[in-house]
């Protein structure tokens, strides 16, 4: 029976349980490679080169991470990385940017 309610509450709540997927070693790990580029926290410190991304709205990581990562916006080392993030930890990561600091 618990099973049962876990698979209705995924598919009812599929945000929720996706949330949760992302251990916290993935998450520290992206975040590294992430702010090699961006800098700490999203932060640039050569935004004429690479964009800062603290403080963007989420919905606006999401869907430029899911148009590299899909090649629609096209970026050799974004579509890379795009590539090696599921859904959930693209989701994950946004949520993190979004709510740093500029
Ligand atoms: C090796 C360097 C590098 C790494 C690592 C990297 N990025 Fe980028 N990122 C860039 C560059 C350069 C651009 C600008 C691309 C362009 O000109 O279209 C960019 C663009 C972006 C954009 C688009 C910003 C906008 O305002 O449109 C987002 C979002 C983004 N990166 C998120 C991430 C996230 C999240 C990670 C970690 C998972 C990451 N990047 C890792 C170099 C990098």
């Amino acid at each position: 029976m618990k099973i049962a309610i876990r698979i209705f509450a995924c598919a009812l709540f599929p945000h929720i349980a996706a949330a949760a997927e992302i251990s916290a070693h993935r998450f520290d790990e992206l975040k590294m490679n992430c702010d090699t580029c961006h800098g700490v926290g999203g932060v640039s410190v050569v935004p004429d080169q690479t964009p800062s991304i603290a403080g963007k709205s989420e919905r606006l990581l999401v869907a430029q991470l899911k148009a590299f990562r899909a090649g629609k916006r096209r970026h050799d080392t974004m579509g890379f990385m795009g590539g090696t993030m599921s859904d959930e930890e693209i989701a994950a990561i946004a949520r993190y940017y979004a709510r740093s600091k500029r």
